[in-house]
């Protein structure tokens, strides 16, 4: 039987202290996963032709498609993905070869596609589709598709980016200790 964590063409991923894996995750090749991270029912995520990183604390809710896009002459670094730090990507989140800074909310059902860029404390409104190499500016809250900036970030929101990822964390400490 095949386990979550499978190798391609030899590289492993490399998994940080203290992670939740869900038993039906599945993560391929060349994927860094922080400390505290959590990833959660039936998420599928390839670093095979490029690599992923998620940054601690972050969490992948269920059913997400995690993919990047491989090097070539018009493009020599290809697109990675890189997901910063107390990020939330929340269910059925479709992220593409694009670049997530730290204390991100993206809402259920969004798609980030190659080359786009969200700055640190941005929340994504749910169902909302980020074109290519989009930037997406901090404190902002964007929503529609494609995205469109909506208003800046009430203080709650701002607060909530943090306490969304706190609270996986210790939703993912209850899952570990189950067993
Ligand atoms: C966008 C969001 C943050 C709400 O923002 P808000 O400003 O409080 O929204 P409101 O309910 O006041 O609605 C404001 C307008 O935006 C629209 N709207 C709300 N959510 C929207 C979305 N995801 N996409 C497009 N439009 C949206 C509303 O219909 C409303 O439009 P109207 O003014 O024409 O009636 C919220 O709807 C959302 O998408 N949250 C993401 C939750 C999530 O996915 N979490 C993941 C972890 S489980």
């Amino acid at each position: 039987m095949q386990s979550v964590l499978r190798s391609y063409k030899g590289i492993f991923p490399n998994v940080g202290e203290r992670v939740y894996l869900d038993p039906t995750s599945v993560m391929v090749g060349d994927i860094t996963l922080g400390n505290d991270v959590s990833i959660w029912p039936l998420v599928a995520a390839r670093g095979d032709v490029n690599h992923i990183i998620i940054g601690d604390r972050s969490n992948v809710q269920d059913g997400s498609v995690l993919h990047v896009t491989h090097k070539n002459t018009d493009n020599p670094d290809g697109y990675p993905l890189i997901i910063g730090k107390d990020v939330t990507i929340g269910h059925k989140v479709m992220l593409h070869g694009c670049t997530v800074g730290d204390r991100v909310l993206v809402g259920m059902g969004a798609i980030v596609l190659d080359g786009a860029i969200i700055e640190d404390d941005v929340m994504i409104g749910a169902g909302s589709l980020v074109p290519p190499g989009k930037r997406l500016e901090s404190g902002f809250l964007y929503v529609g598709s494609p995205v469109k900036q909506a208003r800046p970030l009430k203080e709650a929101e701002r607060a909530f980016l943090q306490k969304s990822s706190d609270n996986y964390v210790a939703t993912k400490n209850d899952y570990i200790a189950e067993g």
